[in-house]
């Protein structure tokens, strides 16, 4: 295969960042259909590229380079359940699942239907208060243990749509820091609590652990013998066997495809969360707004297309404009979970060196994604990101609409939302160094309409898909994770005893008492 760096497009592109890589965004403004050729709506979401460091010279090419390397017709096999995911055989079926009804293949379609009819007639019970405790009370708190994918998406979703909670009280529990889950059950009633214990593969250490620890809880406040078998326990897995051997029965098991991705996993069973806390109506609603995105990436012309333009957007500013990381600010203190949420997606994803094929890539790849609300993180980090000497390109994210909160505070919002991005690229010269503001740096803003379910899926699926096209730009898969796993495999050597270790491992592990 050709790698991309021979491509003509990123020849080009890299002669242009010597010719129009220090082109001032407010010359190229000046244009004035500039705004209208960089601006795209689709699905409840407005987004501004025009404050991008991207000539039309570079924009041109760019194009081509996602029609060179194919990032459609790859978006195409995708949707259709090639596999995509090569070093594991298996198709990433995140869109087939939030088509209704689902349309992929007979097995996958029926199990996707299963576990959603579960998921729905489980969400409604716990909801409607008919799913009981054994002392005969309906259920007021439900902890979803899970870490990851069976974490961080359900978790950000339920605070973002915090709105629309009318149901039990939902907690996360991830971590294996023991500090986390004796607090939290301190504050709950065992009588009236449900553990959700979410994991796709059943295996993983620090989930297993919080379970057991939850499964004790149970067990001795309630007097239960065997507490995974009760109705304060429900597993969310895509292996019925594994959680089957944990004690769970099969009928409080909800099973969901192989080939959904743990990070990809909050559309599926591992949504359970969600859907008792907003009702499964609404988590039907945040999959099909991720569903309408899905249209858009599939079939909106390169240039028009939300997702590739984003996916362009950081390539152009990582691999030739020299950034090596992106800065995502929401400025929505209900989307202040979205970062994390968006580090595993695209640091899991994309942080690779090599290509899909099995060769060394030959350019950088993922970027370091990090930040945090605004207006918060303009009085922590944005001196950095206004004078500091790595530039860094951010996306702005706010809310054109917000019911929640006050007109005065949203306009205040939104006013600095708007006057950074117009900071960070006009900047101001001053002769004293202290005050001179560079600028030229460049932004993405993205408006939704307002956050409700569908503009949330829609907002997760732009950039699950930004990330899909980087990687087939970059020619790497992003559905692997093979990266986390010698630390989990040296973990339990040392736990086990069994390995040697460098005068500074063992130093650490005699410090810590986890060696003699
Ligand atoms: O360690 C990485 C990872 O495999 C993630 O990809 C995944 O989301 C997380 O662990 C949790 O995995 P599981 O859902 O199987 O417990």
């Amino acid at each position: 295969m050709t790698h991309t760096t021979s491509t003509q497009a990123w020849q080009r592109l890299t002669q242009l960042a010597t010719t129009d890589g220090e082109t001032e965004i407010s010359g190229l403004l000046a244009d004035p259909s500039r705004l209208e050729r960089f601006s795209v709506s689709a699905g409840g979401i407005y987004a501004d590229l025009s404050k991008q460091r991207i000539s039309d010279a570079v924009f041109s090419a760019l194009i081509d380079l996602a029609e060179e390397t194919g990032v459609q017709a790859a978006a195409a096999a995708m949707a259709d359940g090639a596999i995509v995911n090569t070093s594991e055989g298996r198709p990433a079926a995140h869109m087939a699942i939030r088509r209704h009804p689902p349309a992929l293949n007979e097995t996958f379609d029926a199990q996707v239907i299963s576990s959603f009819e579960r998921m729905a007639a489980i969400s409604d019970a716990i909801r409607e208060g008919s799913w009981q405790g054994v002392t005969g009370e309906a259920i007021t708190d439900v902890i979803n243990i899970g870490i990851g994918g069976s974490d961080l998406g359900p978790k950000m979703v339920c605070a973002a749509l915090r709105e629309f909670a009318d149901g039990p009280r939902c907690h996360f529990i991830a971590n294996v820091d023991g500090a986390e889950i004796s607090s939290l059950v301190r504050e709950l009633d065992p009588a009236t609590t449900t553990v959700i214990i979410s994991s796709k593969t059943f295996t993983t250490q620090e989930t297993l652990r919080n379970a057991e620890t939850a499964l004790a809880w149970l067990s001795e406040a309630l007097e239960l013998e065997n507490p995974a078998a009760s109705p304060h326990v429900i597993a969310v897995t895509a292996s019925t066997d594994n959680a089957m051997k944990y004690g769970v029965p099969a009928n409080q098991i909800i099973l969901f495809p192989e080939s959904i991705g743990g990070r990809y996993s909050l559309w599926s069973a591992i949504g359970l969360a969600i859907a008792i806390q907003v009702g499964f109506e609404n988590f039907r609603a945040v999959l099909a707004g991720a569903a309408d995105m899905d249209q858009h990436f599939l079939t909106a012309p390169v240039a028009q297309n939300m997702p590739i333009l984003l996916a362009l957007a950081g390539v152009w500013n990582h691999n030739f404009l020299g950034m090596d990381s992106q800065a995502v600010i929401p400025y929505c203190e209900r989307l202040r979970l979205f970062v994390d949420h968006l580090q595993q997606m695209d640091m899991e994803s994309n942080g690779k060196s090599a290509t899909a094929d099995g060769d060394t890539v030959d350019t950088d790849t993922g970027p370091i994604i990090w930040g945090q609300t605004g207006t918060n993180g303009q009085h922590a980090f944005f001196q950095l990101l206004h004078q500091g000497t790595r530039p860094t390109p951010v996306d702005f994210i706010g809310c054109i609409e917000d019911t929640l909160s006050q007109p005065e505070h949203h306009r205040l919002l939104l006013a600095n939302m708007i006057a950074q991005s117009e900071a960070l690229m006009l900047g101001r010269s001053s002769d004293d160094a202290h005050r001179h503001y560079p600028g030229n740096r460049p932004s993405t803003t993205l408006l939704l309409d307002r956050l409700e379910p569908a503009t949330l899926g829609a907002l997760v699926a732009l950039y699950e898909h930004k990330v899909f096209a980087q990687a087939a730009i970059w020619q790497i898969n992003p559905f692997d994770q093979w990266g986390v796993e010698l630390g989990k495999e040296l973990a339990t050597e040392i736990l086990t005893g069994d390995a040697e270790h460098d005068p500074s491992t063992r130093a650490l592990l005699k410090k810590t008492g986890l060696s003699r």
